[in-house]
């Protein structure tokens, strides 16, 4: 089966949740959907089914496999059921708090992505009521309240409508009711939840990639809207009540994204299909480009905002812009509130996201819009939350991005970033730029080079990685890398720091990764690397020309300087993934993390 790369649906949240209706059992299915979402949350996981008129929940503490052997999830029985794989928030990782959550008497299940703020009055109010809990969660309280409602009124959407009207914070959930086999429902308030359009089945979902290759229809949901699926209708009503008709999108995707191919891990996949999706970032409407010049060049204030990896490569996207006279800042996405008094009408802000769901992000964007600036995009995930606030999308066009770490999201925001400021620049070229594909795989090539340095210092406590001007947000990016991988402490900051405070850290056998391409910086770095070494660091040179002050050297191919970055990323995102191997973690599922954060 095949479709283009171009674009993919709705990703990030933390927590994954698929449910399913269907004329056939769904257990497999669900099973399937849950494995594909495990990157989202992965400390939990549960299943419920109804059959027979008896609703079943299986579901514990432990990765989706672990619970598949302890309690066969697969061989669940029912034709609807909901499924659900976690990212603690309220409620420790137990067995207890593993969704699906259910009602005083299993008549109600949930699963629920996000926070209810307000759940600790919720429930000491249906306590009152003599309702028993069995978990510490806040979701629990939704699964009770729509109990109730439902008593009243026997109606699964209207009693989810009516409950969701209780709720503060955010939420995607799924509701099956014991009662009503026929019917799920779904409400989704700043978190992504989406429909899958079958043949005889239908399926709520917080990413696409749960129903991926039984389905390509998809209906995205606005905020606060509520759907109720059966096996062959899909109803959606708006916070008003009134009721909206909206067709399935044809979701672009290639079914073999979501195989780990020859690959031992998903981010190992997906640093190696850089080549290609570095390319596939160029596939850019020149309209949309060209009007997202238009915005910056207008622009009063402009910012730039994202979180994690994606700053960092909003950082490039400042650095040239600022080279081109044009004034901007780059800001956190958690931070920009801060910066209000510039945010007004007139004022651009450009948020990168790849999943297009951290809450940090949307929250920034709504905070600038409310002050009457505009928003420009440039995301991964096709109808994500960000890409609906936004005046105009880029999108990144790289495939689904399964590894916790950001890999090939990052080099096709560089090559996207890049692109919006030579429109800016009035540059008209849209296509690949010369060599980029091949110099993206020779730095491949440095793998085994990197694999002996990670061999080398897998036991280290402190790394440090430095470089200068354009260069120093890839030092930035590579200590993220391996900070989240290897779990071994890092910093990356301007080589110009290093005297300022750094330099007191570095002692005998100390590892230093210098990026230090050839260009107006790289006789300056040198002699940081110098100094460091003087004082018994290990330099590990990345760079696209060797020097003697280097204790190992990576070679990393010349290209224009603008896309260095690209290549010079590489090594150090091989280097993070190794190490993570050789310290036998799990690069894809890296502790405490989720693959994109909608909570704040
Ligand atoms: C790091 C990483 C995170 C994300 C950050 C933003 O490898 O994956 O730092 O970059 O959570 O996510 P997006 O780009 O989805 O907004």
């Amino acid at each position: 089966m095949r479709a283009l790369l171009l674009g993919w649906t709705p990703s990030g949240t933390v927590c994954g949740i698929i449910g399913c209706v269907s004329d056939e059992e769904v257990a497999g299915v669900l099973l399937d959907g849950l494995k594909r979402v495990e990157y989202r949350g992965y400390d939990s996981a549960g299943m419920a089914t109804v059959s027979g008129g008896a609703m079943e929940v299986r579901k514990g503490a432990g990765r989706v496999n672990d619970i598949e052997e302890k309690m066969r999830l697969s061989s669940m029985e029912g034709k609807i059921g909901i499924a659900h794989t976690r990212w603690a928030t309220h409620g420790g990782v137990t067995d207890a708090n593993a969704h699906p959550q259910t009602s005083c008497r299993e008549q109600v299940a949930v699963v629920h992505n996000g926070i209810i703020q307000n759940y600790a009055q919720l429930k000491a109010a249906l306590m009152k009521k003599g309702h028993r809990f069995k978990s510490e969660t806040d979701t629990e309280v939704v699964a009770h309240i729509i109990e109730e409602e439902y008593k009243r009124t026997k109606d699964p959407l209207a009693a989810t409508r009516a409950a969701t009207k209780a709720l503060k914070g955010q939420y995607a959930i799924a509701v099956m009711i014991q009662e009503r086999p026929d019917v799920l429902v779904g409400a989704r308030k700043d978190a992504p939840l989406i429909v899958g359009v079958g043949d005889g089945k239908m399926f709520l979902a917080s990413d696409v990639l749960a129903f991926i290759g039984r389905t390509d229809r998809t209906i995205f949901l606005d905020n606060r809207e509520v759907v109720e699926v059966t096996r062959t209708s899909v109803r959606i009503v708006e916070p008003s009540g009134k009721e909206v008709v909206r067709r399935p999108n044809q979701v672009a995707w290639e079914l073999s994204d979501l195989s780990k191919s020859d690959y031992a891990h998903y981010t190992l996949k997906e640093i190696n299909e850089q080549p290609h999706t570095v390319s596939n970032a160029y596939l850019q409407d020149r309209e949309k480009l060209a009007e997202f010049a238009r915005m910056i060049k207008g622009a009063k204030s402009l910012f730039i905002t994202a979180s994690g990896t994606s700053y960092h490569a909003a950082l490039l996207m400042k650095f040239r812009l600022n080279e081109a006279g044009i004034m901007c800042d780059a800001v956190v996405s958690g931070e920009l509130k801060e910066h209000a008094a510039f945010l007004r009408k007139g004022s651009v802000v450009v948020a990168l996201s790849q999943s297009g769901e951290t809450a940090d992000t949307i929250e920034a964007v709504k905070v600038a819009k409310k002050r009457g600036a505009k928003v420009l995009s440039v995301v991964n995930a096709v109808g994500s939350s960000l890409a609906r606030e936004s005046e105009e999308v880029l999108l990144l066009n790289c495939g689904p991005e399964v590894g916790v770490a950001a890999t090939k999201s990052f080099t096709a925001q560089v090559v996207v970033a890049n692109m919006v400021v030579d429109a800016v620049l009035g540059m008209k070229r849209i296509r690949p730029a010369k060599g980029l594909t091949e110099a993206v795989r020779k730095a491949l090539q440095m793998e085994s080079k990197v694999v002996e340095l990670a061999k080398r210092y897998a036991d280290r406590s402190d790394f440090y990685f430095v470089a200068r001007g354009y260069e120093a947000p890839v030092a930035m990016e590579g200590a993220l890398k391996l900070k989240e991988l290897s779990y071994i402490h890092a910093e990356g900051m301007p080589a110009s720091e290093l005297k300022h405070g750094t330099l007191a850290l570095i002692e005998k056998g100390t590892p230093v990764i210098v990026v230090n391409p050839s260009g107006s910086n790289h006789a300056d770095t040198l002699s940081s690397a110098e100094e460091m070494k003087a004082r018994g660091a290990e330099v590990i040179g990345i760079s696209d020309v060797r020097d003697d002050v280097y204790t190992h050297y990576v070679q990393v191919p010349a290209l224009q300087s603008k896309l260095m970055p690209v290549v010079e990323v590489i090594p150090l995102q091989l280097l993070a993934y190794h190490m993570a191997v050789v310290r036998k973690n799990d690069p894809d599922y890296p502790r405490n993390l989720a693959k994109s954060v909608t909570v704040k």
